[in-house]
This record gives structure tokens, C-alpha cells and sequence, in this order.
């Protein structure tokens, strides 16, 4: 997906300074990058179950990893484990889980959003 195309998904989800952002399935942290802009704050954890890509979302954001605006973990969405956090925005972009919504991923999604929050799923052919 290009980076305009993210930039603008990342304008949909209407995020705001102080907000608690959760990314599923960051790949390489480019809308990460796009969310952390928008931090001043708030804080962004974006997951992914590959290693692989978390290390490069980790290199791209490292500046805002330094600022403490955003922390990258490698995790599965369907078992994951967050405690009592709860987010004000939730972000899936080309998650195949999300691919049939609502369906069971909103479910499970739903545990982690704070009173009046908003989940965003695309779900776009590459
Ligand atoms: C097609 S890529 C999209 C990456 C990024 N969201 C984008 O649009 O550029 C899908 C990503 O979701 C991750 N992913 C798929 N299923 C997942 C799951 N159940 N839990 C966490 N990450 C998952 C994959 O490892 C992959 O990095």
C-alpha cells in the first residue's frame, strides 16, 4: 500500500494529541509513522506477530520509540494480553482477520476500546 494511501487512511481515524492508539498488524510501521506525527501526549502500541516486521517498524520509528510516544511488540491479535488498557482509536489495515467485518475480529477488537472510542478496518486488495 503507498504511503498516501495510509497518510490517508491515517487522516479517517481522526486521531487527537492525547489519544491511546492500538495498531493490529503494523508491518513495517509506515502508518505507525503517521500516527506518532500526530502525538503529542498520547501513545501509540502497534503489534504485529512477525518479528521480522516489527524490527523494521522499530528502525522507522525510532525517534518516537525514543520520545516514549510508541512502543512495538511482536504478538498475535487473537491471543493477545492487555491487561486492563483500553485504546481511543484501534487501526487494522490488510489484517485478513478484518477481512469479513463485522465479524469475529470487531469481538475481540471491542475488549480494548475506551468509552466513546473508534475502531478503523480496512481491508483493501494489495
Ligand atoms: C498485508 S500486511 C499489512 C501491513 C500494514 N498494516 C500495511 O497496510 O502496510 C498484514 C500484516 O498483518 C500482520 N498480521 C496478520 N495477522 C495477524 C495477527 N493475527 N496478529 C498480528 N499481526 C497479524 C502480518 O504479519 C503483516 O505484517
Amino acid at each position: 500500500m503507498t504511503s498516501d494511501r495510509l497518510a490517508a487512511i491515517v487522516r479517517d481515524l481522526m486521531v487527537e494529541p492525547h489519544h491511546r492508539v492500538l495498531e493490529i498488524g503494523c508491518g513495517h510501521g509506515v502508518a505507525a509513522t503517521y500516527i506518532c506525527q500526530q502525538l503529542q501526549t498520547g501513545h501509540l502500541l502497534a503489534i504485529d506477530r512477525s518479528a521480522t516486521m516489527i524490527e523494521a517498524a522499530r528502525r522507522r520509528n525510532a525517534a518516537f520509540i525514543t520520545a516514549g510516544l510508541a512502543t512495538f511488540q511482536v504478538g498475535d491479535f487473537e491471543t493477545l494480553e492487555l491487561g486492563e488498557q483500553r485504546f481511543d482509536r484501534i487501526l487494522a489495515v490488510r489484517v485478513r482477520l478484518f477481512h469479513d467485518w463485522p465479524g469475529p475480529a470487531r469481538e475481540l477488537a471491542e475488549r480494548w476500546l475506551a468509552p466513546g472510542g473508534r475502531i478503523l478496518a480496512v481491508y483493501d486488495e494489495p
